[in-house]
């Protein structure tokens, strides 16, 4: 029996792989590449010293996703083909309303039509917007999303509702990740966002590393201790195994539709982050204040209580090893095209 992931080449897809393999699953990975390579696949063998199934598809393709569910006995999906860029879905809601709403159906189709009802989805804290109260519990009202990205999660939480509503013989966990940061400590694989990166921490690490000149902190008048964003920054590993334990979770409790945070359930202020980045790896980040950015919030991080409750799972890595593990990724990924 196997577990299959859409997107299992991505970020959070390639670190939850390895997670499952370390624990003796099989799984199958599907991905197109979109936002990945091929060699990613090579680097969870080596760090895993496992092998796995792969297709490389667009998991749209429903013809080659029932071939797919035809071919393996899969027992479990965890989807992780999702785009992610919050600024690209402004400017192409299309895309990315169709890759991950339309994305979502075609599996969740697929799967009842190969019986295969267990499905952990990967959502964001994005579904909450404008936070209801701090810190987020699972309970906060949802909704008030300010960009399609958040709305393709906030949409696909309402399909899996409806679906379960409709078929209480579906399993289904929804998983709202905080703010994803960090690699595996082996320094092969970590966060590779194509172009100039919208995110926090990948900015950090190019502006350390000389490629960018110098990170631009989005507003210091916010109401927060020091003026800047505060967020849950939550090591991709500790997220990883939160998927381990919803799949254990589906496995042993009765059928149901389940929610719950990953995050650490400390925020962090941009700030914090600049100067714990220097601190671990004695690099200058150099940077201004800038404009507060179009759609932010000043405040997220999430109680992590109820997933340590009913998962059993809690985020163990420090601020300190995410910056190591940040910085250690793209220092090895710098050193490879230096030999090249
Ligand atoms: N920030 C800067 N400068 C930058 C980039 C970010 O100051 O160059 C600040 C932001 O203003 C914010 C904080 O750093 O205060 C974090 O910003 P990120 O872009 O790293 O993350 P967001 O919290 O905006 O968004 C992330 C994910 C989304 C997800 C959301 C969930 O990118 O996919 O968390 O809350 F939906």
């Amino acid at each position: 029996m196997a577990i299959l992931l859409p997107g299992g080449a991505g970020y959070i897809g390639s670190h939850t792989a390895i997670e499952l393999l370390e624990a003796g699953k099989e799984i199958i990975i599907l991905d197109n590449f979109s936002n990945s390579n091929p060699q990613i696949l090579e680097h969870i063998k080596t760090i895993t010293k496992k092998d796995f199934k792969f297709y490389e598809m667009n998991y749209l393709d429903q013809a080659k996703l029932e071939k797919v569910f035809e071919e393996n006995n899969i027992e479990a999906v965890i989807n992780f083909a999702g785009y992610k860029a919050v600024g690209e879905s402004v400017a192409k809601p299309i895309e990315y309303y169709h890759n991950n709403v339309s994305g979502a159906l075609i599996l969740l189709e697929v799967m009842k039509k190969y019986n295969c009802k267990k499905f952990v989805f990967s959502s964001s804290a994005t579904v909450y917007g404008e936070p209801e109260r701090i810190p987020l519990k699972e309970d906060c009202r949802t909704g008030g999303t300010t960009n399609p990205y958040g709305t393709t999660k906030l949409f696909i939480e309402q399909i899996l509702k409806d679906i379960y509503q409709s078929d209480d013989t579906w399993d289904i966990c929804i998983l709202r990740y905080f703010n994803p940061v960090g690699a595996h400590k082996s320094g092969l694989i970590g966060e590779e966002p194509q172009g100039i990166p919208n995110n926090l921490m990948p900015y950090i690490v190019r502006v350390a590393n000389g490629q960018l000149k110098e990170l631009s902190v989005f507003g210091d008048d916010y109401n927060t201790p020091d003026g800047t964003g505060v967020r849950d920054y939550i090591h991709v590993v500790d997220l990883a195994k939160g998927h381990l334990k919803a799949l254990e979770k589906l496995d042993h409790e009765e059928k149901g539709i389940y929610i719950y945070n990953l995050g650490t359930g400390i925020g962090y202020s941009v700030l914090d982050m600049v100067k714990a980045f220097e601190k671990v790896t004695g690099r200058k980040v150099a940077y201004k204040i800038a404009p507060r950015r179009a759609g932010d919030i000043a405040t997220c991080y999430a109680d992590p209580q109820k997933a340590k409750e009913e998962l059993g799972w809690e985020a163990t890595k420090t601020l300190e090893d995410m910056c190591q593990d940040s910085w250690r990724y793209i220092a090895n990924q710098l050193k490879d095209e230096s030999n090249m």
